[in-house]
């Protein structure tokens, strides 16, 4: 039976070179970044290095990056780190989004029990955040407005830029989730009008467990994982060396192929569209998103009269690993709180499916995994 993983919007195989780079340093002399003596040192200019490359590759200064365990911590340490500064100069309120992930809904949802006010708003029909709607919403309380960049569940590109910019206006610190968005978009950081952002290593190919948060320079901050120096007193703990140097690797060659890994990507969505359209018709299925700026990779389909749940157990049986909207917790799915927001009905988000594509994929699997999809959708819908 094939093995086919299509689920790389959820984690991705760590690629060869960064495993061999992270290797040397694991089975090296090991050492304490923090110490002083020479293992120590040796340790902290490898952790060094790793943080100036992922700069370069992020246009941005090695002092504003901030090693973090992945991408949820970067995102509550960036929320809280930001609101709870922003406090301080009188301001208690947060903008977000109903589409963002549960890392930054969860973190807000604390820091509003906390005494925050919180707005939150809802995308448009096709996914996107309205930058009119976010505008609106800000006010001279305003401390934070955090916003995706690629929504983890539909591919939607948020427009950034404008709410960016607005918020600057304004005295306003803006956070990014760009978690999704790194080795997808080109990201200049020090061009963006963002003062925060969130990566996370383990969606480029990297290991799990490392991740940064970019805090621009001059930003207001507030620690929150309190303990030694370490991160410029901005996140205590030992750092994670081997992680941060297979990070730097899986960056560098998520860069160097992002271009040609898109045009890549948008052959197999093309071809995986097509497939199924022919199979089963153009109708039995709706492309979640659709109408608004997606990155191919990420496709969300729903199945009228398909249960999610039928359909991603019957594709696992087949081999093929997908997902179903993002929620998936101890293996139960539950509604997903993306297509609700856009304003899907319950059978719609019921019927969803997250395709995530990624560079293992080839040709020959997306016309194989098409043809199965499209032979379970035939017989789920007879037998439902
Ligand atoms: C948009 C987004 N934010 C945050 C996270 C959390 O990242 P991590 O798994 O590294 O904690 C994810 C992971 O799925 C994500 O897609």
């Amino acid at each position: 039976m094939q093995s086919i993983y299509m689920d790389h919007a959820a984690t991705t195989p760590l690629a060869t070179e960064v495993l061999e780079e992270m290797t040397v340093i694991w089975q090296g002399p090991g050492g304490n970044p923090s110490s002083v003596h020479a293992f120590g040192r040796n340790a902290k200019q490898q952790l060094g290095r790793a943080r100036d490359r992922i700069a370069t590759q992020l246009h941005c200064s090695p002092a504003e990056l901030i090693f973090t365990s992945g991408g949820t911590e970067s995102d509550n340490l960036g929320l809280a780190g930001a609101a709870w500064a922003q406090r301080k100069a009188g301001r208690d309120h947060i903008i977000t989004t109903a589409i963002e992930h549960h890392a930054v809904l969860h973190a807000v949802d604390r820091l509003e029990e906390q005494g925050f006010r919180v707005t939150r708003l809802l995308p448009d029909a096709s996914g996107a955040i309205v930058p009119a709607q976010v505008i609106e919403a800000m006010n001279e309380q305003t401390a934070l407005v955090s916003v995706m960049l690629v929504n983890n569940e539909t591919g939607t590109v948020q427009p950034i830029e404008q709410i960016g910019a607005a918020a600057r206006e304004r005295g306003i610190l803006f956070h990014v989730d760009a978690i999704q968005a790194l080795g997808r978009l080109p990201l200049r950081l020090r061009e963006m009008p963002v003062d925060l952002a969130s990566f996370s290593a383990h969606k480029i190919n990297g290991p799990q467990g490392i991740g940064a948060l970019y805090v621009a320079k001059g930003t207001r901050f507030e620690p929150q994982l309190l303990g030694g120096p370490q991160e410029r007193n901005r996140r205590a703990g030992t750092e994670n060396v081997a992680g941060a140097c297979g990070f730097a690797r899986a960056l560098e060659l998520a860069e160097s192929r992002r271009e040609s890994k898109r045009e890549r990507m948008l052959q197999l969505r093309q071809r995986f569209l097509e497939l199924l359209s022919d199979l089963i018709g153009r109708d039995a299925f709706i492309l979640n998103g659709g109408s608004s700026e997606q990155v191919p990779d990420i496709l969300n389909l729903s199945f009228p009269g398909v249960s999610a749940e039928s359909l991603l157990m019957n594709l696992d049986i087949e081999g093929i690993a997908v997902s179903g909207g993002s929620a998936c917790s101890s293996g139960a799915l539950s509604r997903s709180h993306v297509l609700t927001a856009m304003g899907l009905s319950e059978q719609l988000a019921g019927s969803a499916v997250r395709f995530s594509f990624g560079l293992g994929n080839t040709m020959e699997e997306i016309e194989y995994s098409a043809q199965i999809v499209a032979t379970l959708v035939l017989r789920i819908r007879t037998t439902a």
